[in-house]
C-alpha cells in the first residue's frame, strides 16, 4: 500500500465543478460541485434513487459527466490505475477466495513469484486467512464483502470508493467492514463511501456529502453537519423523515 503523500499528488483533490449527467432525459446528477480530499473518509448519504451511485461512478472515472467537470489531482484525465471500487452487489469469480485476490493482483501486474505472499496479507487483513480454500461464492454476505475489499485493495488503489459495503449485513460483520475502512483509511489511502447507515456515516465520516434528487443539499466536515445541519432537508434526514 502507499504512502499518503503519493496518494495526494496522483488522485487528489476529486474536484467536480458543476457536474451534471443525464441518463436519456433526466437528470440523474445535478449541478454537483464538489471537492474530495485526503483525510478521513468522504462518506455519500441520501434516500434511494438520490444518486450516490451515480457520484461514485463518476468519481471513479466510469461515467462520463454530460455537463461539468471532473478532475482528479488537478488534471482531467487520470489514468483510473490507482482507484478502485467495491459495487453494490460484488460479484465473486468462480475461484476460491484466494484465487479471486490472486486474481486481482494479477490483473494489476504483480509478478506471480510475489502473489502468493501478497493474496496472504490480504487475506488475513480482512480475516479471511482460514477461508483462502473455500470457494468465493460459497462465503457468506458479510464474507464476500470483506473479500471484494481486498479484491479492490489488490489493486493497490491510492482512493478506493465503497458503494454501501455494510447494506444487509448484520451488526458483527457491519463492525468487520467499518473497522477494515478505519485501518485502509489509516494506511493513508482515501475512502469514498455511500451508506445508508447514519449511525455507519456518524462513526466513520471527515467529510459528508448529503444528496437528494441527484444535487447535493449539504458537504462539509462530519462533525459541523451532525452537530447542526443547516439546511431543512438535512434536518429532516438526520431526524429520521422521508426526504421526498
Ligand atoms: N443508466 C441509467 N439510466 C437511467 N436512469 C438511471 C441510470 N442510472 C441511474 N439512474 C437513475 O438515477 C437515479 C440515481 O441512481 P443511483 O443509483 O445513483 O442512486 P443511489 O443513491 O445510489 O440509490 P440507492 O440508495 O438505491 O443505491 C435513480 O433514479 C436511478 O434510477
Ligand atoms: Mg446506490
Amino acid at each position: 500500500m502507499n504512502s499518503p503523500a503519493s496518494t495526494s499528488a496522483a488522485d487528489l483533490p476529486i474536484h467536480f465543478e458543476a457536474v451534471g449527467i443525464l441518463a436519456g432525459e433526466v437528470t440523474i446528477l445535478d449541478r454537483v460541485s464538489i471537492k474530495i480530499s485526503s483525510g478521513a473518509p468522504t462518506v455519500l448519504i441520501g434516500p434511494n434513487g438520490s444518486g450516490k451511485t451515480t457520484l461514485l461512478r463518476a468519481a471513479m472515472g466510469l461515467t462520463r459527466p454530460s455537463f461539468g467537470q471532473i478532475t482528479w489531482g488537478g488534471r482531467e484525465a487520470s489514468p483510473p490505475t490507482r482507484r478502485a471500487i467495491v459495487f453494490q452487489r460484488p460479484v465473486m469469480l468462480r475461484r476460491s477466495a484466494a484465487g479471486n485476490i490472486s486474481y486481482a493482483l494479477a490483473a494489476s501486474g504483480v509478478p506471480r513469484a510475489e502473489r502468493g505472499q501478497r493474496t496472504a496479507e490480504l487475506l488475513s487483513l480482512v480475516g479471511l486467512e482460514a477461508l483462502s480454500g473455500r470457494p468465493a461464492r460459497r462465503l457468506s454476505g458479510g464474507e464476500q464483502q470483506r473479500l471484494s475489499l481486498a479484491r479492490a485493495l489488490a489493486r493497490d488503489p491510492a482512493v478506493l470508493f465503497l458503494d454501501e459495503p455494510t447494506a444487509s449485513l448484520d451488526p458483527a460483520a457491519t463492525k468487520a467492514i467499518e473497522d477494515l475502512v478505519r485501518t485502509i483509511s489509516a494506511r493513508g489511502i482515501k475512502v469514498v463511501m455511500a451508506t445508508h447507515n447514519l449511525g455507519e456515516a456518524k462513526r466513520l465520516a471527515g467529510e459528508i456529502v448529503l444528496l437528494h434528487r441527484g444535487g447535493v443539499i449539504e458537504s462539509g466536515p462530519a462533525s459541523a453537519f451532525f452537530a447542526a445541519p443547516a439546511t431543512e432537508e438535512a434536518k429532516k434526514y438526520l431526524a429520521g423523515e422521508l426526504l421526498v
